[in-house]
């Protein structure tokens, strides 16, 4: 019986270190980079604010040039499909200075 005790305590102690040493473990993960900050001009610190939340503002550099119908559309699903909290006079001024700067003419 007391062989037994003595088992129980060496493996309660054993754990225990098991435990703190698993703790104590740090993990590092590398983020794939972001390609760079948006272009500044009106309406940047909003789009940045409210686009980054989720992903990369890489998304919106790796999409093909448009105008304001084309950003609208993203923005509107961003918002309705993947449920962006961004208020509408911010999806305004997001969509133009989407297409002020990511514009077909740049
Ligand atoms: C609530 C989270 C969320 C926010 C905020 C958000 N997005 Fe997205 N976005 C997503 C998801 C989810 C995807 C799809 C990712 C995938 O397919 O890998 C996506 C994909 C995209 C794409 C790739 C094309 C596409 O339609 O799938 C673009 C461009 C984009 N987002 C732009 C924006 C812009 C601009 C904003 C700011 C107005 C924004 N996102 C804010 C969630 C979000």
């Amino acid at each position: 019986m007391r062989t037994l005790a003595r088992a129980l305590l060496v493996g309660a102690v054993l754990l225990s270190h098991a435990v703190v040493a698993a703790a104590a473990d740090t993990v590092t993960i590398t983020l794939p980079p972001d390609h760079g900050a948006l272009p500044p001009g009106p309406g940047m610190e909003v789009t940045q604010k409210a686009c980054q939340t989720c992903h990369s503002t890489d998304y919106i550099a790796m999409q093909p040039r448009g105008g304001e119908a084309q950003w609208r559309a993203v923005v509107t699903k961003m918002i309705k499909v993947f449920g962006a909290p961004i208020p509408d006079d911010d999806a305004r001024a997001i969509v133009e200075y989407l297409a002020r700067e990511y514009g077909p003419s740049r």
